[in-house]
């Protein structure tokens, strides 16, 4: 991939964008720096849901990815109809995430772009979720950051192989 050529757009979805979606954001962004990769990519995330719109990541999210030397950057903001065309890549933290991207989706183009973000992770069963944290505890929390970790560097892998050709 030239230095000219586009960058390639990521953008995580999950329910309230501000557990899920913002631990893959961040670990990601935190992926790309220790690559040397960040010129490369335009990392974002969003929500289906509007409650939490302009909250940062909720502070248990934040605590466990601050102990693995991870900052969370997002603001929350809920997802639009026109993100299906802004991202190359739009990764469902679930099945009803999913669905509700697939709902929004006006073209197959639109649908091809979403991902379930488990099916990145090649030890993840197809189909795999990131399961919702927001009612659990600390360690639901430590759950999400280490499935978010292993599907992160799996999707990093695609994206820089389609890149490539
Ligand atoms: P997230 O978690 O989708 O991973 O950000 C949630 C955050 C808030 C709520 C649900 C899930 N909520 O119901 O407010």
């Amino acid at each position: 991939m030239t230095e000219s050529t586009s960058p390639i757009s990521i953008c995580f979805v999950c329910l309230g964008n501000i557990c899920r979606s913002p631990t893959a954001e961040g670990i990601f962004l935190h992926i790309l720096r220790e690559k040397n990769k960040s010129h490369l990519f335009r990392v974002d995330s969003a929500g289906t849901g509007a409650w939490h719109i302009g909250k940062p990541a909720d502070e248990r999210a934040r605590k466990v990815a601050k102990e693995r030397g991870i900052e969370l950057p997002s603001i929350a903001r809920q997802v639009q109809p026109e993100d299906l065309n802004r991202f190359d890549y739009i990764l469902a933290m679930d099945q009803k995430n999913r669905a509700n991207l697939m709902e929004m989706a006006t073209s197959e183009e639109q649908k091809n772009r979403i991902h379930l973000f488990r099916d990145f992770d090649p030890a993840a069963p197809e189909n795999s979720e990131v399961p919702d944290p927001f009612h659990g505890g600390e360690d639901h929390f430590q759950d999400v950051f280490d499935m978010c970790s292993a599907a992160a560097n799996g999707l990093m892998a695609h994206a820089l192989e389609r890149a490539s050709r």
